[in-house]
């Protein structure tokens, strides 16, 4: 992608339930509060959650005299033929021009289905920045990497982790800025604070050894529950016409997502480094040499 391209943002994790439409929706209406230009791109056609959110958004938004803003959203479908080889053609070419009729945003949020699919394949290949919100408990944890003090290289990356390197690897051969992989955790609880300890220990272990970031994200509320029929965020909160009783704590969950976006050091269109397809290997960041060889051992 060319430094004007649309930096892509996806949520992605194979557990199912962790917290990556709702972060996905969260983080496409911050973006478009602060003026951005946002499009938004739905991989799982069966569950279609985001999809629906943002129906719920223009249901609402049509009984209204002001408008509210809205991602592009595009909802791509799975294939529906036997062949795997002629269903991966199909879906490239489905995601393909949905980027296309997206390509003018600065910012596209992919949400991804919480399973392994040709379209999630694809999707996690497109992204500038990977987000895989875990809910805070080990066993969500599992599914990222199991430190294995008996395994001299001390961690055993999940399936799921392999692939993201491999989809890494597969971006550092093309020359194109490495994927930013952050693992967010989700659905925080102020009162399990020993657990909460424990888990942070270990995503820190994780952390430098598969090379992602670590970050906090949403808190357990109900607010990120209940404004999805009605398609809203905290973001609407000034809005006196939408028929709901703002409370002060949704004031406290529009920080945390704005700290959120903040942690993700997203960086706007036109100031990415221009990266040349193919680069020699002499001109490689270390990052990428790293990512272009086996996983690394610890
Ligand atoms: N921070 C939060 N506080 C409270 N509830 C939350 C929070 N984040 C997500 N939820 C709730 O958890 C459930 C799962 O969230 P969500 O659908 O976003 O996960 P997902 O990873 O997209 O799931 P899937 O893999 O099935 O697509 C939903 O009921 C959602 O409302
Ligand atoms: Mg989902």
């Amino acid at each position: 992608m060319s430094k004007n391209s649309p930096h892509v943002i996806v949520l992605g994790n194979e557990k199912g339930g962790s917290g990556k439409s709702t972060t996905a929706m969260h983080i496409a209406i911050a973006l478009l509060d602060d003026g951005k230009e946002v499009g938004s791109i739905d991989l799982d056609s069966r569950q279609a959650s985001l999809t629906r959110y943002i129906e719920n958004r223009r249901t609402t938004a049509a009984g209204l005299s002001r408008p509210l803003p809205l991602p592009r959203h595009v909802l791509v479908t799975r294939s529906n033929v036997d062949s795997k080889l002629q269903a991966m053609s199909e879906e490239a070419a489905h995601l393909g021009s949905a980027l296309g009729e997206l390509a003018d945003c600065e910012f596209i949020v992919i949400d991804t289905p919480g399973s392994d699919t040709i379209l999630s394949r694809l999707g996690h290949g497109l992204a500038d920045t990977l987000i895989t919100p875990l809910n805070d408990s080990f066993l969500d944890l599992d599914v990222i990497g199991r430190i294995d003090d008996s395994d001299e290289r001390g961690v055993r990356p999940s399936i799921y982790t392999e692939a993201v390197w491999e989809r890494r690897k597969q971006r550092a051969a093309c020359g194109q800025v490495p994927t930013d992989w952050l693992v967010l955790r989700n659905r925080l609880s102020p009162l399990d604070a020993r657990n909460k300890r424990e888990v942070e220990r270990l995503i820190d272990r994780l952390s430098k050894q598969l090379e992602f970031r670590a970050v906090s994200g949403l808190s357990e509320r109900v607010v990120y529950r209940e404004l999805f029929p009605l398609g809203l965020t905290m973001f609407d909160i000034e809005r006196d016409d939408l028929g709901v009783a703002w409370k002060s704590s949704h004031l406290a969950a529009r920080q945390e997502v704005r700290d959120l976006v903040r942690s993700l050091k997203l960086r706007p269109r036109g100031t990415r480094k221009k990266t040349a397809v193919s680069a020699p290997a002499a001109t490689r960041s270390d990052r990428q040499e790293r990512l272009a060889g086996p996983f690394p051992a610890i």
